[in-house]
């Protein structure tokens, strides 16, 4: 019975927060936005019962709202990949998810009905660059500083079961969307038939559809299973040099011009590095859970996001 349950999702106007609320509201929850600007929301996420604003801080008159919630859905956080970072960009990326996520545990707390489950946004970056080693959720973190970001934003998410919260942290591999999100600009080259796999190309890409990103969530709010870190990636991660044959093929382009790590370094700075070592994360709690993907490979994930 999801009638009368509220849930309240912050980064709801984001590649994946705008699809997780339209599943809510259709699967009948009655979805409260937390943004930055509420009015922009409503136009991005039509169909809400409340747009409140709100900033990742410790506290704010937003807090009253956690109070008799349902649930909480955490997205928000300063883009990753669509800026060079500097020192500055880095805090900001880092408070986001850090402050926001501390302030929504701390409502929890003083919340006199508390949620029954909190679903905190992570990310595969909790696994820092890596060679081949497949990696389920039981590996040691990483040491670089997407890692040491995601190991502080988890730990904050986590207080919330220390308060009987059932907390669920979704370590999300790259999404791949046709308007949005990383996909859309690694398109571009090969659209100009000037695409190929980032160098050295053995790397591992741990990708997911959109719909298994936005599944995994919801599979994770309505599972009293779901409990700590989950893997959101597809069962199938690549190399770079397959994925990008894969995209190609899709996109009924050559995949030829391989992109140089220098070069992507000099593109999108620190973060190229992490795409030049890549990753191989495995699903395996959402598959030992039931979680049944819709997309298993990248293949049948592309062909259904180029129609092709
Ligand atoms: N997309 C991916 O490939 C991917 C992969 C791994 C992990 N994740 C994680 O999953 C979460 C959601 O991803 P997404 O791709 O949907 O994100 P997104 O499209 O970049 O949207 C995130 C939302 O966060 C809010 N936001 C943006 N900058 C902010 C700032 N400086 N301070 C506070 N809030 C800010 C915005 O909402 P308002 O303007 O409405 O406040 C925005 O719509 C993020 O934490 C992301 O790191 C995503």
């Amino acid at each position: 019975m999801t009638a009368n349950k509220r849930v309240i999702v912050t980064g709801a106007t984001g590649l994946i927060g705008k699809e997780v609320c339209k599943e809510l509201i259709a699967r009948g929850y009655e979805v409260v936005v937390f943004s930055r600007d509420p009015d922009s929301a409503r136009a991005k996420v039509p169909g809400a019962a409340e747009y409140v604003p709100w900033i990742p801080a410790e506290s704010g008159p937003w807090a009253a709202h956690l109070d008799g919630a349902w649930g909480v859905i955490s997205l928000a956080g300063a883009s990753i990949a669509g800026k060079r970072w500097n020192e500055q960009y880095k805090r900001e990326i880092r408070d986001s998810r850090v402050i926001g996520t501390r302030g929504l545990v701390k409502a929890m707390a003083s919340a006199q009905r508390k949620p029954e489950v909190f679903i905190s946004g992570s990310a595969i970056g909790f696994y820092g660059a890596r060679d081949a080693t497949p990696l389920d959720e039981s590996a040691a973190p990483g040491d670089d500083f997407l890692a040491s970001l995601v190991r502080d934003w988890e730990a904050a998410a986590q207080e919330a079961e220390g308060l009987g919260v059932r907390t669920a942290l979704i370590r999300t591999g790259v999404v791949l969307d046709k308007t949005e999100g990383a996909l859309a600009q690694q398109k571009l080259p090969f659209q100009f038939f000037v695409g190929g796999p980032i160098l050295p190309g053995t790397q591992w890409f741990s990708w997911i559809h959109r719909d298994d990103a936005v599944g995994v969530i919801l599979f994770a709010l309505e599972n009293e299973a779901v409990r700590g870190p989950i893997n959101a990636t597809g069962p199938t991660p690549q190399t770079n040099r397959d994925f990008s044959a894969s995209l190609g093929k899709a996109l009924g382009r050559p995949s030829w011009a391989p992109v140089p790590g220098f070069a992507l370094k000099l593109i999108v700075g620190e973060f190229g590095e992490t795409l030049k070592v890549g990753q191989r994360v495995i699903p395996k709690k959402a598959q030992e859970l039931g979680y049944q993907f819709k997309y298993r490979t990248s293949d049948e994930a592309l062909r259904q996001i180029f129609g092709s």
